[in-house]
């Protein structure tokens, strides 16, 4: 099968990025990581690629100032140089503006910590346990102009205990993430998801296949 070039974007300590790698190895992900650009010096995720060969980038966010749309445009340099088809955002840091969208319409995707739309933005662990809600889970989506708002593509669900920490969800939600995103991936690759205006239509998926995110 067609392996799909995924260019990785990173902020931090990469955890996505190496489950990624490590589906990729274990030959249920057919995907090339073709290039990890990170906007941080020290990302741990950076050494992460570095370790499997895997070319990475750090484009700082300095020299551009607040001209997002600037940096943008190098990130997609970057891309276009690395023959990258779809980008995959794994705790990038930064808000992204038209340029890349208009350059990769419908090839970015992001993971996000909730079950969006509840939860968009930062600190979303915190702010679900505030609100007391009993499951949480996370969600892999298309990426449009806004916070955490495209076409959802595929989502986890997790319990919200009693007793737990904004540390203890994290970890829980963070479980099913290095799950779901090569999930994403992979039907990105194998040609199954068709947007209808908001929605996401994922073909050959029934109940039965989604047994995994219901009893994660
Ligand atoms: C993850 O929780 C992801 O959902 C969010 O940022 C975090 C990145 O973690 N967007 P890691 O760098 O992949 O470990």
């Amino acid at each position: 099968m067609k392996k799909v070039r995924i260019g990785i974007l990173v902020s931090g300590r990469g955890s996505n990025l190496q489950a990624i790698i490590d589906n990729i190895e274990k030959g249920v992900l057919s995907a090339e990581i073709a290039v990890v650009i990170s906007d941080l010096a020290d990302a741990y995720a950076l050494e992460r690629a570095r370790n499997y060969n895997i070319p990475g980038v750090h484009i700082s966010a300095k020299a551009y100032k607040s001209r997002r749309d600037e940096y943008d445009a190098h990130l997609v340099r970057e891309l276009q140089n690395h023959e990258v088809e779809l980008v995959c955002l794994a705790g990038f840091m930064r808000m992204i503006t038209p340029t890349l969208i208009k350059a990769y319409p419908n090839r970015i995707l992001n993971i996000h910590p909730a079950l969006l739309p509840s939860f968009p933005g930062l600190h979303v662990q915190k702010a679900a346990l505030e609100h007391g809600v009993k499951f949480s889970g996370c969600t892999v989506h298309f990426v449009d102009e806004g916070m955490d708002t495209g076409p959802i593509i595929i989502q986890a669900v997790v319990p919200v205990l009693d007793d737990d920490t904004e540390d203890s969800l994290s970890k829980r939600i963070l479980l099913q993430e290095h799950k779901i995103y090569s999930r994403a991936i992979q039907l990105y690759a194998e040609d199954r998801l068709r947007l209808e205006g908001k929605r996401v239509a994922v073909s050959g998926y029934s109940v039965d296949s989604l047994d995994f995110l219901i009893n994660p």
